[in-house]
This record gives C-alpha cells, sequence and structure tokens, in this order.
C-alpha cells in the first residue's frame, strides 16, 4: 500500500489549531465522571454502567430502548444488520454526510441510493426522496446535518404511502428539536454518536434509540452478542454473522456524566448559533445555514456558512484559507461531506459490478460522483464549515466570528 495521509479523529484532529474562537478541546467533562469510573473500578467490573447510561438516554429522549454501542457507525452497521432486507436492496440516504451513515449498508451488501439536497440547504427533503424512489427501495435513512432536521412529517408521510421504514443518523442533532419532538424519535430507528468530537463527546461512543421492542432484541442479539444463541448441551451458536458493538463500561460513565450536563449546553449552543447566524447574515454575499421555521431547538455541531460565487473573487478554499489564518480555528471546506464523490470504492464497484452491482441481485445499472446530487456539490462547492462548534462560545466570540468573517469578505470583493 502507498503511504497515505490518514484521516485524524478526537483531540488529534484538533491538535496545533491555534484560533482566537474557544476550541472544544480540552472537553468540558460532567463532575460526576470520575465518581462513575471509580464505580466501575470498585465493583471489580461487575457493574453495568452500560445499562445505567443506557436507561438514563432512553428517559431522556422519551423512547422506549436505548443499546449503547461504540460509536454511530457501529450502531448504524448493527441496525442495517437487524433489518435484514434483501442483498441489492436500495436504501435512500442522504448525499451530505459522513461515511459512518453507509458503512453498514454497504456491509449488508444494501444499495446506498443518494438522495440530492433541498436547493440552498444542507439536508434532504421528502420531495428529493420521492425522485429515488423504486421497487427496490426499502427505507429512508436522514440525516440531521449540523444539527438541523429536515422537514420529517412529509418524509414520513412519503415513506407510509411507499410502505417504506424510516430511520435516523442523529449524530449530530442531540436534543434538536422539531416541532417540539427531538432528532431521533421521527422514525423506526435512529443513531448517535458520542464520539470525542460530538455535542455529547464521551471517547468514542454511540447507540441506537427505538420504541420498537422487538428491533431492540434484535439489535442486542445481532449487534452486541454476535448473533450467538445458548444450545442446551453445545453452547454457543452463532445463527447469523453478528457484531459485538457494546459501548465499554468506562466510555458509558463518561456518557452518562455528559449527559447531566448537556441540556444547559444545548441550550447555550441553540442561543449562540442564532446570534451568529444573524450577525452573519448580514454580510453581503455570505449566508448563514438557513434555520427552519420548524427548527425549536437548533443543538448545532458545526458552523457552516455559504458564500455567493459571484461576489467574491476567490474560491472557498482560499476564503477559507484567509478565515483560518484570521482566526477561525479550523476553517475548511466540506466537499468531502458529498459522500457520492467521497466514496470513491461506490463508483468503481457499480461500475465494475461487483456484487451487489451484479445482475443479480441488482436488477439496474448505479452510478456515483458529484454529478448525481447537483444541488448538494454546488451547495457544497461554496460552503465553508469550522471546526466544531461547542459550548464554551460567548457572544463575543459570535460577533469577533462575524468580524473576522466581514473583514475576509470585504477584502476579496469583486
Ligand atoms: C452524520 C454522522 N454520521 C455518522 C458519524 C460516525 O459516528 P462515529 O464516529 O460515532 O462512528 C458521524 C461522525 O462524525 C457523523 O457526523
Amino acid at each position: 500500500m502507498k503511504p497515505v495521509e490518514r484521516a485524524k479523529y478526537g483531540a488529534a484532529a484538533h491538535a496545533g489549531l491555534v484560533g482566537a474562537l474557544p476550541d472544544p478541546f480540552p472537553r468540558t467533562i460532567g463532575p460526576s465522571a470520575v465518581r462513575y469510573l471509580t464505580e466501575i473500578i470498585a465493583s471489580g467490573l461487575t457493574f453495568d454502567m452500560m445499562g445505567r447510561f443506557e436507561q438514563a438516554f432512553a428517559r431522556e429522549l422519551g423512547v422506549k430502548h436505548c443499546v449503547a454501542t461504540p460509536g454511530c457507525t457501529p450502531a448504524l452497521a448493527m441496525l442495517a444488520a437487524a433489518f435484514g432486507f434483501e442483498p441489492g436492496s436500495e436504501i435512500i440516504v442522504s448525499s451530505v454526510t459522513d461515511y459512518g451513515t453507509i458503512q453498514g449498508l454497504v456491509r449488508e451488501n444494501y444499495i446506498p441510493v443518494f438522495a440530492d439536497t433541498e436547493p440552498g440547504t444542507i439536508n434532504i427533503s421528502a420531495r428529493t426522496i420521492e425522485a429515488c424512489i423504486t421497487d427496490r427501495t426499502r427505507a429512508v435513512l436522514v440525516v440531521h446535518m449540523t444539527g438541523l432536521i429536515p422537514d420529517m412529517d412529509p418524509i414520513n408521510a412519503l415513506a407510509e404511502k411507499h410502505g417504506l421504514i424510516v430511520y435516523e443518523d442523529a449524530c449530530q442533532a442531540i436534543f434538536s428539536e422539531y416541532k417540539g419532538r427531538y432528532a431521533g424519535t421521527f422514525g423506526k430507528a435512529a443513531g448517535f454518536s458520542f464520539d470525542a468530537e460530538k455535542t455529547l463527546g464521551s471517547d468514542v461512543g454511540g447507540c441506537v434509540v427505538t420504541n420498537d421492542g422487538e428491533l431492540a432484541e434484535r439489535l442486542r442479539f445481532v449487534g452486541q452478542s454476535r448473533g450467538g444463541e445458548m444450545a442446551p448441551g453445545f453452547g454457543r451458536k452463532h445463527v447469523v454473522p453478528g457484531y459485538a458493538y457494546r459501548m465499554p463500561q468506562c466510555t458509558a460513565a463518561i456518557c452518562l456524566a455528559q449527559l447531566e450536563i448537556i441540556r444547559e449546553q444545548v441550550a447555550h449552543r441553540d442561543k449562540m448559533v442564532r446570534l451568529l447566524s444573524s450577525l452573519i447574515a448580514e454580510i453581503p454575499g455570505v449566508s448563514p445555514l438557513p434555520i427552519p421555521d420548524w427548527q425549536d431547538v437548533y443543538s448545532c455541531w458545526m458552523v457552516c456558512i455559504t458564500l455567493d460565487s459571484e461576489a467574491f473573487t476567490c474560491g472557498s478554499g482560499e476564503f477559507a484559507r484567509q478565515l483560518s489564518e484570521a482566526g477561525i480555528t479550523g476553517a475548511g471546506t466540506g466537499r468531502y461531506y458529498l459522500l457520492p464523490a467521497a466514496c470513491t470504492f461506490l463508483e468503481e464497484n457499480a461500475r465494475n459490478k461487483v456484487y451487489p452491482y451484479s445482475m443479480p441481485p441488482a436488477s439496474r445499472e448505479y452510478s456515483y460522483g458529484a454529478d448525481n446530487c447537483p444541488n448538494a456539490r454546488d451547495f457544497l462547492e461554496n460552503m465553508i464549515r469550522w471546526s466544531t462548534f461547542c459550548e464554551k462560545y460567548q457572544p463575543e466570540h459570535c460577533e469577533l466570528a462575524a468580524d473576522i468573517v466581514r473583514q475576509v469578505a470585504d477584502g476579496n470583493r469583486r
């Protein structure tokens, strides 16, 4: 393998970023964390901290079941396995997201079909989903990018009409609210991430939530007990190729402590991102992400702005470089979020008709690449994100950030 620069994660992804704005690292940790960690050690590893976290998270979100995992990638992978669709099934999924959204679909030999975003926004809609529905579609996996929730009622109505499962990737939207309902409670199930950079940042945690008791049981069996059932006189029999995706007890201790302080943090983030958005909206040629009226609480994970390309002499890459130099820590483009372009193996496999793109199980040809989702492509071309927004922002930081954006904008006007 030729040497490559590997993707970084956690605090390492932020190392060396020195700017004028608050950085999430070192993270604020809930004061009970050490006590919970001590309980695990003192009990000689007999205390079920994972179970305690599951109950607490389910209660906070108002759902019946929480199955804790080591991240959202495994959470969505176990969901994909638990659904048990036939290979070659199409799952409609947001085109702007993280690889973790689709990893499980790929491993189950499902075919991700990327819905385009609604023009001028970062999320998909009932309209863009409808254009992707075929007789092979089985489910729609909706992502709430940056914490913004798409209009879920029409999405659910559309899915119901076509007999499709709706489920969510709520990684970036913990305790965001749409019409008084939390992200993660709109469909059959949802995945959350508690990785070190996320709003409820622990270590490498995540979970699935659902109100469906049978699905929760299946998730524990397939996703946590490796599909192993106890056969009398024999022992474990693995009746399906399952996973051992259990949240580590120490991660559960940190997650539990973080859960105790997150509501206040989310309320603060909501206030700060709305202030920052209003300040950015005043800068000619620059727009904040639109916050829809239905979004009661915006649990913002990252700040994004978009540029009117006609207004400036430079592109988003150079604009972001100047923002970073002027003090906006980690400003950069978000092109890599365009998954049909970022997952180059999908295009290659589809072109070469590698299983499940072979026929059967596929019954038509597929292609990937940026041009399949032109709204998302154009939106991301002009979008700049900056390193994780965090609860440390105060109004003066929002003003400083907007001032920096204004200075860079004024320095590059046509
Ligand atoms: C939208 C989205 N989905 C999935 C993931 C993967 O989550 P994890 O790192 O917990 O596996 C992330 C992480 O960045 C994400 O932002």
